[in-house]
């Protein structure tokens, strides 16, 4: 019944998305209805992103993230435009055709600087969709990043609730802010993904109800989604990961209420699973983002502990999920993947 509404594009009551949520739920019904959705837009396809974790620097100290400024056991590493060219290179042979540059808040970086190496990506991979995923900068700096040849943005939210988001961040780390960023990197024209945890230290149902409203009224083209896991280095390091059960619903219930939604199967779902991003494929995610970063600095950019694919090339990642997809009846694309505009099917 929920799900037909969910199908109808009619926002539910808050209850009806929360008993939704429940345990008690018909996944089977839930993730089959989420995964024909998205086999309606972008059939058996999947579109691979090549992540580039180029610095582990962060200025802020995130209770839940193990590269905050406060975690002095971590080295620290950037690396150099030549080795981030290299990963892109050696990515596009391998198929990938976006490429995202992830880091810390790492005031190192500025605007000169980060214009300088869009250019040079862009110029040597003309075709390939270049996604930053770098924090909370000023509305100048977002236009120039975007001027110089950015195309997508990412930035999770977080939490919605602003009493949630408040107790995993310290004081200067606002959610109004968090929220500005958001809305003007989606006005400067940039493909906006958003996303957060679940089953961070005192979420609530409730609480992931308001992040679903709140990307109703933002409306990006991605959202990124994973549980919260543990890491020794922080302060929540005593908390229980978050459950796989209801990532699955959160990502079934996400895919019905917004059918054309980038929505990737992460790497910290596979910490709780080997099959994880398989299930999060059957549960109507339809990208996946294998690591492209160098393998010496992979153990030095852990968000949190046990974070998998450490040690395996990317190559070698890419065939282990290609066979697992072609056994479920899926592919991997050679395509930018951007968002279906769904005035145009
Ligand atoms: N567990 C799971 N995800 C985490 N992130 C940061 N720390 C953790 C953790 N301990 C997520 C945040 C961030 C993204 C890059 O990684 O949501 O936005």
């Amino acid at each position: 019944m929920m799900i037909e509404k969910l199908e109808a594009g009619i926002f539910p009551e808050r209850s009806e998305l929360i008993s939704l949520l429940e345990s008690d739920t018909n996944d089977e019904e839930l993730f089959e209805c989420a995964r024909e959705t998205a086999r309606k837009y972008y059939g058996n396809k999947i579109f691979i992103r090549g992540l580039i974790e180029f610095s582990n620097y962060c200025k802020n100290n995130c209770y839940y993230c193990g590269i905050r400024a406060g975690n002095k056991k971590l080295e620290r590493y950037r690396l150099s435009d030549q080795e981030i060219i290299d990963c892109c290179r050696k990515g596009y042979d391998l198929g990938f055709r976006t490429f995202v540059l992830q880091s810390g808040e790492d005031p190192y970086y500025t605007d000169d600087i980060l214009c300088a190496l869009i250019k040079k990506i862009k110029k040597s991979h003309p075709d390939c969709a270049l996604t930053l995923s770098i924090g909370e900068r000023s509305r100048k700096s977002y236009k120039a990043l975007f001027k110089a040849g950015a195309d997508r943005y990412l930035l999770r939210h977080e939490a919605a609730d602003e009493k949630h988001y408040r107790t995993l961040h310290p004081q200067e780390l606002t959610p109004e802010n968090r929220k500005k960023c958001l809305r003007e990197i989606k006005k400067i024209g940039f493909e906006t993904g958003c996303g957060f945890m679940v089953g961070t230290p005192g979420q609530t149902l409730d609480h992931i109800v308001s992040d679903l409203v709140f990307i109703c009224e933002l409306e990006p083209d991605m959202v990124g989604l994973g549980p919260f896991i543990p890491h020794e280095d922080t302060e929540y390091k005593n908390y229980p990961a978050g459950s796989l059960e209801l990532c699955m619903r959160v990502l079934a219930v996400l895919r019905l209420m917004h059918p054309t939604l980038l929505i990737p199967a992460t790497t910290a779902l596979s910490t709780l699973d080997d099959d994880a991003q398989i299930m999060g494929i059957m549960a109507g995610a339809n990208v996946i983002m294998p690591n492209l970063s160098p393998i010496a600095v992979r153990e030095k950019y852990l968000l949190y502990n046990n974070k998998k694919y450490t040690d395996s090339e990317a190559a070698e990642r890419l065939n282990e999920i290609r066979a697992k997809l072609t056994r479920i009846g899926y592919e991997i694309v050679v395509s930018r993947g951007d968002r279906i505009n769904i005035k145009n099917v």
